[in-house]
């Protein structure tokens, strides 16, 4: 099993990894059984699953949900669990509470919280406690309201500044890795180059120790235009529409089911047109 340890020794060796998010059972057994090192039970899921606009009306009762169902699927992955927006805010009381939640119930292995500032101190006192945590700097979906919308954070100077000290900060408070999300490539670089911990880029080039994507965004399941940042290793979402329309018309045409998908009493599959023929006026 991936451990936090095993996360930097990547980093060491100079090994990149891949992360992907998994909000749901079925997504996380085809996951762990490919060998994805980690995923994440992102608060995406909010946007993703439940059709919200933003991360923001995700509760920690919803992830819980997520993170069960992801726990059950997969054996070999590092499981990390998105605290939710105001699930860490209040009180490090509240935080210890919340990641608690996700270890005892959800069958986490860590958390992720975003931010710096305040959250330095919260992931200080949790992997104090044994609470692996990873941070998330950059372009921090929570936090959509204050930065103006969905944008690339960290293009002035000050700015890379302050991400690159938030990053370090992170590190001596005991992170184990940090996510960069929406930054300049070179600023993702810098970060990482001056960490001893490993960085997960989304959205900010190459230069990071992992990158981490959006499982839906990667397999084309997302519809209309995807971010710049984001590659379709597959179209899944037009392989559906064409598998339920093939399935509607062979369904009005009457040639599904045929008789391969059919039983009968005798072992015999009946032919498809007497079968209808029963089940409109009964058999027998
Ligand atoms: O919620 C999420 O999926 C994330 C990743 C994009 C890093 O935070």
């Amino acid at each position: 099993m991936t451990t936090v340890l095993d996360v930097q020794r990547f980093k060491e060796e100079g090994q990149r990894f891949a992360v992907l998010t998994a909000y749901d059972y079925l997504s996380a057994k085809i996951l762990d059984e490919a060998g994805i090192p980690i995923l994440l039970v992102g608060d995406s899921l909010g946007m993703v699953m439940l059709g919200y606009p933003t991360t923001l009306p995700v509760t920690v009762d919803e992830m819980i949900h997520h993170a069960k169902a992801v726990a059950r699927g997969s054996h070999q992955a590092l499981l990390i669990g998105d605290m939710p927006f105001m699930s860490y805010h209040v009180s490090v009381e509240q935080a210890i509470t919340n990641a608690g939640r996700f270890m005892q119930e959800g069958g986490m292995h860590a958390v992720k919280l975003e931010g710096g500032g305040r959250v330095v101190e919260i992931t200080r006192q949790l992997t104090s406690m044994g609470i692996p945590v990873m941070g998330h700097l950059g372009l921090t979906p929570q936090s959509v309201h204050q930065m103006g919308g969905f944008k690339v954070q960290g293009k002035s100077d000050k700015q890379a500044a302050r991400i690159l000290a938030d990053a370090k900060e992170l590190e001596q408070a005991g992170a184990f890795s940090i996510v960069l999300e929406g930054v300049p490539a070179d600023l993702a670089t810098r970060v990482t180059q001056a960490l001893r911990i490993p960085t997960v880029g989304i959205g900010a080039g190459p230069g990071t120790d992992g990158q981490v994507l959006v499982y839906h965004d990667m397999l084309g399941l997302t519809t209309g235009k995807a971010p710049k940042f984001v590659k379709r290793y597959a179209n899944l979402a037009e392989e559906i529409t064409l598998a339920a329309q093939r399935y509607a018309k062979e369904v009005a045409e009457g040639t599904f089911p045929g008789l391969e998908h059919s039983y009968s009493a005798n072992g015999v599959a009946a032919p498809a047109k007497a079968r209808r023929d029963e089940v409109k006026y009964g058999a027998g």
